[in-house]
């Protein structure tokens, strides 16, 4: 393939990718967006491996690497449940910050170059900052992977004067970066980048370790900003246009995602990423804290009781959480609403944006159970209506209903917007124990006199209250 073809090639790909993080942006366009992407990235593929760059002894490495790669991925895509997800996803991002490293030490090694003066300069610096931005995605991304699986607790590590550390690190870093550019030979240039490189591994462990539980879905998007960066970072390494293209895309929707996310959760991007949220005091137990502990009983209630409460009621707001991506309840979810709508009963949904364990989790799982998006309603939207509402049902959620966040102001989650379904007249919180959320934060909503608890599996009730509701 010529180099013009390529670069026509590589114009669509871009157009094509552009096209489907706006497809990604809405619930009923995002599969048009996703045939986008996928079409934008064989294209791209071909153009790469077809191109002027590949020689013929280079294709065979290439089938070689898609084979393995391809076939990784097709394994991981099928055994992944939907709960796995963003474990996944902070997996591959490790992944492309593992490749800018690799990539951006091949590079140095490799001397065929020629490169003099400020080209060989503006190589080094590409490669320096790709290895930089490379390491911290992922080791960073390495820690997510573990908190969100569970392996590493959430709770925040607070080292003693960890800002100082972090900056010290940054001082180290660029001493270390001059003695890399001052090197003249690649023997010489190894070390800087070596040390260099264990800094920004230990600064991703740090910086990710530092964050509390509540605040991981901030770093889960902020890390996919850094794999995009450091993808371009990789483009810039390999002269590859569309690399860049395709880093900077990812890179700038990662950063507006964590803006947004930021948004969501009342919280300041930098005190984030500088840690230590999260870090309150988990449940306390006695002496003067004591007064902060939800007072009252926990009233359980059946599944017949919930169906003729939801039967009884002109408006219901469904709250749901983690639990239902846990149980699979989603599809049940469905049937209720439909039976209910039937009856006349009005049925809406209010999605908190950090419920569940990735962005638009909520929304996926609704998607896949096909419950008209007319019904779904962002909290912002639908907040003010819980008063008005006759019952709210959290199925599965914890965190993003607990009232401490705005009572109780040294609450680990503190200042977070949640959803007020204590306003509504009656509300029912479907979960399996009295056990706390991600946060590992005691929810005060369990014990207020309009709360009930149907205690199960999430699906298995859902089962019974639909059964009640078309007895
Ligand atoms: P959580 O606070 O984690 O609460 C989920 C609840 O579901 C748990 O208390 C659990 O209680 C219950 N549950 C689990 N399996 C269940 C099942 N099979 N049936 C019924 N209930 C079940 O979830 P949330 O309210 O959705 O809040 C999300 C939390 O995750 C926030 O703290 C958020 O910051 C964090 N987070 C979010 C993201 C993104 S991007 N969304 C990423 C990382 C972290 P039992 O064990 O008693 O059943």
């Amino acid at each position: 393939m010529s180099q013009s073809l390529a670069t026509v090639a590589y114009l669509g790909a871009a157009i094509l990718f552009i096209l489907s993080l706006g497809g990604l942006s809405n619930p009923e366009t995002s599969r048009r967006g996703n045939l986008f992407g996928m079409v934008g990235m064989a294209l791209a593929v071909l153009a790469t491996v077809f191109g002027p760059h590949v020689g013929q002894s280079g294709i065979a490495w290439i089938v070689m690497a898609l084979v393995l790669g391809g076939g990784i991925g097709l394994y991981a895509a099928k055994v992944v449940k939907m709960t796995q997800m963003p474990e996944l996803v902070a997996l591959m991002h490790s992944l492309v910050g593992l490749a800018a490293c690799l990539v951006g030490f091949a590079s140095y090694a490799d001397t065929s170059h020629q490169l003099q003066g400020a080209e060989k300069i503006i190589h080094e610096v590409e490669i320096y900052i790709g290895i930089l931005i490379g390491a911290v995605t992922f080791s960073g991304s390495l820690i997510a992977f573990g908190k969100l699986k569970g392996t590493i607790g959430g709770k925040p590590l607070l080292l003693p004067a960890r800002h100082w550390l972090n900056l010290l690190a940054l001082l180290v870093v660029v001493w270390f970066g001059r003695e890399f550019l001052r090197a003249d030979t690649v023997e010489q240039g190894m070390l800087p980048l070596a040390v260099m490189t264990v800094i920004a591994l230990l600064f991703g462990i740090h910086m990710v370790m530092a964050i509390g539980g509540a605040d991981m879905p901030v770093v889960v998007s902020m890390l996919n900003s850094y794999s995009g960066w450091a993808a371009a970072a990789t483009g810039f390494m390999l002269s590859n246009d569309l690399l860049i293209v395709t880093g900077a895309l990812v890179g700038s929707s990662g950063a507006i995602l964590s803006y947004i996310m930021c948004q969501a959760m009342n919280r300041n991007f930098i005190s984030v990423i500088a840690g230590g949220f999260g870090a309150g005091a988990p449940a306390k137990k006695s002496g003067d804290a004591a007064a902060a502990e939800p007072q009252g009983e926990a009233v359980p209630v059946s599944a017949s009781d919930t169906a003729a409460m939801l039967r009884d009621a002109k408006s219901v707001i469904i709250v749901p959480g983690y639990g239902m991506a846990v149980a699979q309840a989603q599809h049940t979810v469905n049937d209720i609403t439909r039976t209910l709508r039937e009856q006349g009963v009005d049925v809406r949904f209010a999605i908190h944006p950090v419920a569940g364990r990735m962005p638009g989790h909520m929304n996926v799982l609704l998607a896949e159970a096909k419950l008209p998006y007319d019904i779904v309603m962002e909290m912002d939207e639908i907040n003010e209506d819980f008063p008005q509402a006759d019952v709210a049902m959290v199925i599965g959620a914890n965190d993003i209903v607990n009232p401490a966040a705005q009572d109780d102001p040294d609450s680990p989650i503190a200042g977070m917007p949640v959803l007020e379904v204590w306003k509504a007249k009656q509300s029912i919180v479907m979960k399996r124990s009295m056990a706390s959320g991600y946060a590992g934060v005691d929810n005060p909503l369990f014990y207020k006199d309009n709360n009930r608890m149907l205690f199960g599996d999430a699906k298995k009730m859902l089962d019974e209250v639909l059964a009640a509701l078309k007895r």
